[in-house]
């Protein structure tokens, strides 16, 4: 049976940067309360052209590059969003298309801010299967979207962004050792996005009075997400036959720095144990765990071999965690830039086009 290995990494997040100041002019809140009660300083907005799909391509980008993959090595893409561009087609289709990735499946996976974990989960059975040999796994929002800018309870909380990883087949043990997957519908309105969906469509009334935007319960969920933090690291350790202080590194979601405090303090664990990094981008939701690894590796913090859980907690209310023995590249002869496979995708995806439509005019267009 394949072992499943992370071999490729990216992040992408917009240019816009917006303070805790910034917000405070246009909302009645101040810095002082927001990284008090969060530890949150700034995120990331996107600007009018930049999209769930835009950013999640430019971080799979760089997770090729990484891996040493081209697009054409991809036999499946997996997009954790909660902010998808429309309800169909899926995000992850859209990413395809901007890769020129066109010998992969794709298909968008919904568990809101546990996205990412389902997401690796799934990417890494499908290889252990020996169903597929190489994953693209992306977690991309653009939260800014959905947030109503006059609600000071949650607007402070979210940013926009983007993380890929890649995963690949390989006879050598290591890579995704165990995960967990948790849900608890009957606390699915602690957060929620009312309207837009097939129980409230789009109608006057559901503009009128916000149902678009994001609904929190912030004490609930609060509540919620110290209790399963320290609870689902601990399980996927022991499923993977681990114990917890052997653990190099913790990455979790970034949702709240007091979150992560009580997680430590649940599991005896001290704070440097856990890659934190919710002051400069708040919570991006299913993009947060990839964003945070991205930044480790950046900072030395995982080298091949570490042990690593990843966990996180959302809306659903959904939960997991994924334990995984670092691994790094595989050997590779391949070195892609973006900038010059980003216009070939769109040259492809313009010439497929045409030959539709030369397809229709020539075979005709009936049944
Ligand atoms: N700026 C200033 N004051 C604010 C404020 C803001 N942005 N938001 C709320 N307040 C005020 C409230 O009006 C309230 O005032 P009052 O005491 O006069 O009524 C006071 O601050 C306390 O509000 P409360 O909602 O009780 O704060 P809290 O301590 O529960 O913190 C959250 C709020 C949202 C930071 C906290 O509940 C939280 O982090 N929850 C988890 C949210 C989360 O992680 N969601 C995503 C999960 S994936």
């Amino acid at each position: 049976m394949p072992y499943a290995h992370i071999t490729g990494w990216g992040m992408s997040v917009p240019q816009k940067v917006m303070t805790n100041d910034d917000l405070s002019k246009i909302i009645d809140t101040n810095d002082e309360w927001i990284r008090d009660r969060t530890g949150i300083r700034q995120r990331h907005i996107a600007s009018g052209t930049e999209t769930t799909s835009s950013l999640g391509t430019d971080a799979a980008f760089k997770a090729l590059k990484v891996a040493g993959l081209i697009p054409d090595d991809l036999d499946l893409i997996i997009c954790s969003t909660s902010t998808p561009e429309y309800i169909f087609p899926a995000t992850a289709c859209l990413i395809q298309d901007r890769l020129g990735a066109n010998k992969a499946g794709a298909f968008d996976l919904s568990a809101a801010c546990s996205g990412f974990i389902y997401a690796m989960n799934m990417g890494a059975q499908s290889i252990r299967s020996g169903s597929v040999k190489t994953v693209l796994v992306i977690g991309t929002e653009t939260l800014s979207r959905f947030v109503n800018w006059q609600d000071r309870s949650t607007c402070i909380l979210f940013g926009d962004g983007a993380g890929a990883f890649i995963l690949q087949a390989s006879e050598k043990p290591g890579g995704i050792q165990g995960a967990v997957m948790h849900s608890d519908g009957s606390g699915g309105d602690y957060l929620s996005i009312p309207a837009g969906g097939s129980a409230h469509p789009a109608s006057e009334i559901t503009i009128h009075t916000g149902m678009h935007f994001i609904h929190m319960d912030g004490k609930e969920v609060y509540r919620f997400a110290t209790r399963v933090m320290a609870h689902a690291t601990t399980e996927v350790a022991e499923k993977s036959g681990w114990k917890v202080e052997d653990l190099s590194l913790i990455i979790p979601h970034q949702a709240n720095s007091r979150i992560i405090d009580a997680a430590a303090r649940a599991l005896k664990l001290p704070l440097e144990k856990f890659m934190v990094n919710v002051d400069r981008y708040g919570n991006t939701s299913t993009a947060s765990i990839p964003i945070a690894t991205v930044e480790a590796i950046q900072n030395k913090r995982l080298k091949p071999g570490d042990k690593v859980v990843f966990v996180g907690f959302g809306a659903g209310l959904t939960w997991g965690a994924l334990a995984a023995e670092w691994s790094g590249p595989l050997p590779s002869e391949h070195y892609i830039t973006a900038e010059w496979y980003k216009p070939w995708a769109r040259v492809r995806s313009i010439l497929r086009r045409i030959l539709r439509i030369l397809d229709g005019i020539f075979f005709g267009r009936d049944a």
